[in-house]
């Protein structure tokens, strides 16, 4: 936890850099509900790696709105065997913010 605040804080040093900082709050909000225990950036883990949902949606078929009602209710089928239980406790800005960060991750 500190070496997250640390990197925010470091982060922070460069706010004119307004990406990397959307970046640092997307980990974050990623972090504190747990997507990253079975979501990694570019490696298959539990779930697929963002990079790889990117690569898959980038032609548009699926839109971050979409996506996110995948995460909300959960999804199944999807990616392989393993479902992924419904996300509902992210509110609405959040959702929206990761889903249009994890469309435009690669
Ligand atoms: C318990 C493990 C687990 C957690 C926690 C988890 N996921 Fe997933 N996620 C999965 C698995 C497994 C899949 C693939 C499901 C499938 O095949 O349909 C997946 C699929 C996805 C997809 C692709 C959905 C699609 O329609 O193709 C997105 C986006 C995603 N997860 C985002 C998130 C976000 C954001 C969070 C945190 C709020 C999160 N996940 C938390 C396991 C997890």
């Amino acid at each position: 936890m500190r070496k997250l605040h640390y990197a925010v804080a470091v982060l922070g040093l460069f706010t004119l850099e307004g990406v990397k900082a959307d970046q640092a709050a997307t980990l974050q909000i990623l972090q504190r509900n747990a997507c990253t225990a079975c979501h990694q950036a570019t490696v298959k883990t539990v779930g697929p790696s963002w990079q790889d949902v990117a690569n898959r949606y980038r032609d548009g078929s699926k839109t971050a709105a979409e996506l996110g009602e995948s995460v909300k209710k959960g999804s199944t089928g999807q990616w392989g065997p393993v479902p992924m239980p419904p996300q509902a406790q992210l509110n609405d800005a959040d959702l929206a913010t990761v889903t249009q960060w994890i469309l435009s991750s690669h």
